[in-house]
């Protein structure tokens, strides 16, 4: 049990996508504890009620808003949800993704495939900005955290076309968004995760050949935690980070910086 009121957060709502699981349950659960009102937005309701559960058992606040974040719609109740019931937005986290199997080659990706993803991890991403903008400058300004990918930085010979391609436009969006606000005290950075121990991966990581075939790439040799990935995000969120912005923030285990990695 922790004394949310004084921690870095407190006073601070954060509205987090994707909260039901991997980097966005981790975060969400941290973001809690340092003393923020935690926005669990999720599409899975069991899911986000578990998290807002577990934040609740330790002692944060927290509340579920079901909504799909490639729904136009939902994404704006879920932003006016947010101010009326916690009293501001200061943290978005835009985390929610999806990468599915279908999604490989240009030659072989399904269009349906490909609107899927593009809809849920740049759509979903400009939606929250879109509504959650307005909201954090009534609030006093805040910052936004707009999550990528490693693969936004560096091509792979197996492709998962939409998704990379969607984590680009995530990357290139974010900035601009940093540019367009930083006088009005908005903050925003992409974060660019490298492989990451969460379900999103669970299904590669069961085939040793397709585990060796990542970790061969990471000069860490290992996956990241998602308790690693939250802790990046918590410093972005929080005014340790106050002349961060604009940035494409790497945290990879190494891997764009590697040609060769050690045995
Ligand atoms: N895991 C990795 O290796 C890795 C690496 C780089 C970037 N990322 C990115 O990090 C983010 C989180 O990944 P994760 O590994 O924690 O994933 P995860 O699958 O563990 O969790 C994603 C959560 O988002 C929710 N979600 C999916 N689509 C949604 C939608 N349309 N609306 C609302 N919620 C939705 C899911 O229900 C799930 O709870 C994603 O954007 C992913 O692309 C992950």
């Amino acid at each position: 049990m922790v004394d949310a009121s004084s921690g870095a957060l407190s006073g601070r709502s954060a509205l987090i996508t994707g909260a039901g699981s991997g980097i966005g349950r981790e975060t969400a659960l941290r973001m809690a504890e340092a003393g923020a009102h935690v926005v669990v937005c999720e599409r899975d309701e069991a899911a986000g009620n578990a998290t807002v559960e577990q934040i609740a058992a330790s002692g944060g606040r927290g509340l579920l808003v079901v909504a799909d974040v490639s729904d136009d719609v939902a994404m704006q109740s879920a932003v006016d949800k947010t101010l009326r019931d916690t009293g501001g937005l200061h943290i978005l986290f835009n985390n929610a993704g999806i990468f599915p199997d279908a999604d490989g080659s240009p030659v072989d990706t399904p269009m349906d495939v490909w609107h899927q993803v593009i809809d849920v991890n740049l759509k979903g991403v400009f939606l929250g900005c879109k509504y959650g903008i307005p909201a954090m400058l009534a609030s006093g300004g805040g910052s936004i955290i707009n999550t990528a990918s490693f693969v936004a930085l560096i091509g792979a010979a197996t492709s998962q076309i939409a998704y990379t391609a969607s984590k680009g436009g995530v990357l290139a969006m974010t900035r601009e968004i940093a540019v367009e606000y930083a006088r009005q005290g908005i903050r925003a950075n992409a974060l660019c995760p490298g492989p990451v121990r969460t379900p999103l991966l669970e299904d590669l990581l069961s085939d040793p050949a397709a585990r060796e075939r990542r970790l061969v790439h990471i000069p860490m040799g290992r996956l990241a935690e998602a308790s690693e990935i939250a802790r990046a995000v918590l410093f972005l969120a929080s005014p340790e980070s106050s002349y961060v912005t604009g940035t494409t923030f790497v945290v990879d285990g190494g891997i764009t910086a590697a040609y060769v990695t050690p045995e």
